[in-house]
């Protein structure tokens, strides 16, 4: 199917992450059927869905104009034959459980044509077994954002056996409306950004937990170091950067034996420790101050839509 052909989409679920990615859709001119199970649901995700345009108004990302223009794209029901019967492309971001998905799935056979997409935004369900639910299998995939998906660029594309066509379309797809995608050839758990958000918080609460240092101080090891660099390129291009003219492997003749002893000291569990919870909430306490989460998470969002705009990914 040709992207440009996606007009309207279908978002199931209006929780959390389904109202995030229908207020994105309608801030890019794409007109959002938004589905769940029931009216009072759906009127908490419109709040939240306006909360986002609001907020994205407040920061200069759309106009007043386009606020307008982006609410009457909005259409709220709680029947999923009329969510999808007239959509290009469907969100699913229903709770992440097999039987959930899989009844929407079957559903979503019997309203639509077989050529359109099934993306669902599962952070950790196998794209494999969700197609097995599917007359279609060939356009069922998982589309997985990073929250909040009206913000983060990230998009991770799992392909299972999605035909190649699907993959490139829903790429496309996003790529046309501001998202980077990326296609993960091979089911992994936790696609690839989880593994690695997994990989480092895993050391950083080693580090807490042996006594290293506080909680408030890893998190400044990431942020106010490695972190504003990641914000703008991946470790590889990193440490190519790092060897100077001799590139990657410059760095690697240089550090690789230094990295070989950190990863040989560093930690291996998968089971988190049992006082985890409790150390981390404690050190969280003396991070935050006086400062509320609300405080917080207006701050982060309002910095964060400056990098984006620094980076024209908004
Ligand atoms: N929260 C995150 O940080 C995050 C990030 C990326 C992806 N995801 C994925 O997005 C999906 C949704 O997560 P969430 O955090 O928005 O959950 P949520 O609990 O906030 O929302 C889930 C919504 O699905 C609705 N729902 C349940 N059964 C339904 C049905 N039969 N038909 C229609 N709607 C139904 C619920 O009423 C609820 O509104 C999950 O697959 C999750 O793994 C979550």
């Amino acid at each position: 199917m040709n992207t440009a052909n996606i007009k309207r989409v279908a978002c199931i679920g209006a929780g959390t992450i389904g109202s995030s990615w229908a207020a994105y859709f309608v801030t890019k001119g794409i007109s959002a059927n938004i589905q769940d199970i029931n009216d009072e649901i759906l009127k908490k995700a419109e709040e939240q869905i306006m909360g986002h345009l609001r907020s994205l108004l407040v920061y200069g990302v759309i106009n007043e104009e386009q606020m307008q223009e982006s609410r009457k794209l909005l259409k709220f029901t709680t029947n999923i034959s009329e969510a999808v019967s007239d959509v290009e492309f469907i969100q699913e971001s229903v709770l992440e459980r097999y039987d959930v998905k899989e009844k929407i799935i079957e559903e979503v056979d019997k309203y639509t044509s077989d050529k359109v997409i099934y993306a669902s935004s599962s952070s950790g369900l196998l794209a494999t077994r969700l197609q097995q639910y599917s007359k279609y299998p060939d356009r069922v995939l998982v589309a997985h954002p990073f929250n909040p998906p009206h913000l983060i660029p990230l998009v991770e594309i799992v392909k299972g056996k999605a035909s190649e066509e699907s993959v490139q379309t829903a790429a496309s797809f996003y790529k046309s409306i501001g998202k980077i995608p990326i296609i993960i050839n091979k089911e992994v758990p936790g696609h690839v950004a989880n593994r690695l958000q997994a990989a480092i918080w895993r050391e950083c609460i080693d580090l807490v937990l042996n006594g290293v240092c506080s909680v408030k101080d890893v998190d400044s090891a990431v942020c106010y170091g490695p972190g504003l660099r990641w914000a703008l390129m991946g470790p590889n291009m990193i440490f190519h950067l790092g060897g100077g003219d001799k590139g990657i492997n410059g760095f690697l003749s240089q550090l690789q034996g230094s990295f070989e002893t950190w990863l040989a000291d560093m930690a291996t569990w998968d089971i988190f420790p049992d006082d985890t919870g409790e150390i981390l909430a404690s050190g969280l306490k003396e991070e935050i101050g006086t400062n509320t989460i609300n405080d917080i998470t207006k701050w982060r969002d309002s910095k964060l839509i400056n990098i984006l705009k620094d980076l024209n990914l908004i």
